[in-house]
């Protein structure tokens, strides 16, 4: 049995990162693809202890290190309990962030640089790589007025200033230019629009992959 593919949609706030992991789950499994579908921090019972822990934490301020480490943990979880485990069975893995987004918001944003994050990182993963990530990109006063207009209440990176977001940005920018299978994707426009640009990466990351419904369906 063949190994199956790993992708991840990376982005900063509000670029509608999680309404395209839905889109393109409903692509990849129209294309006859198997794909179990995960998030980070998150994804296995532990991770999402820490996601609340993280992000909603009242109170207590956490520092970068400790956020850091609190973020790693859950991914060292979700490696070896969903993603690792999924992959060798042959399914996919279809996951809203991964290890990017440490070096995007831990290593860039908090200003703890990318080679120190990028080791931590490896040590989490096991060097368990994605084959495909897409970063969505929107210029962070975008983002912020999208987010506005979705009128959730905010977690503990999106109350971060302009300066942050911008940092995390430039961040991803960067990330994209200088890393192989990672792709910047502009999340201007509508939905719609958006679902197309991945689904044409995907297409080209990985030609062989499917049935005859996809890529070209819907
Ligand atoms: P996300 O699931 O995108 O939240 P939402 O759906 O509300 O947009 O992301 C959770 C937050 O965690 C996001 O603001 C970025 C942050 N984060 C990091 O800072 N570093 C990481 O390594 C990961 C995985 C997430």
């Amino acid at each position: 049995m063949s190994r199956g593919r790993f992708i991840v949609v990376e982005g900063g706030e509000g670029v509608g990162k999680s309404t395209q992991v839905r889109r393109l789950r409903v692509f990849l499994e129209d294309g006859g693809v198997p794909v179990v579908v995960t998030r980070e921090p998150g994804g296995t019972a532990l991770g999402e202890g820490i996601r609340k822990l993280v992000l909603h934490g009242r109170g207590a301020s956490v520092d970068p290190e400790t956020e850091l480490l609190l973020i790693l943990a859950a991914r060292a979880a979700l490696v070896r309990e969903v993603v690792g485990p999924a992959l060798a069975a042959g399914t996919w893995v279809l996951s809203d962030r991964y290890d990017l987004s440490s070096l995007a918001y831990q290593g860039y944003g908090r200003g703890i640089g990318v080679s120190r994050v990028g080791r931590l990182n490896s040590f989490a993963t096991g060097g368990l790589a994605a084959d495909l990530c897409v970063v969505l990109d929107l210029p962070v006063e975008e983002g912020i007025a999208r987010q506005g207009r979705a009128g959730k209440s905010r977690d503990r990176f999106e109350s971060e200033g302009s300066a942050f977001l911008g940092r995390v940005r430039r961040g991803y920018v960067e990330l994209a230019r200088s890393r192989p299978g990672v792709v910047l994707v502009s999340a201007g426009g509508s939905p719609a629009d958006v679902e197309g640009r991945i689904r044409r990466e995907v297409a080209l990351a990985f030609p062989d992959a499917f049935g005859t419904a996809g890529p070209g369906g819907r």
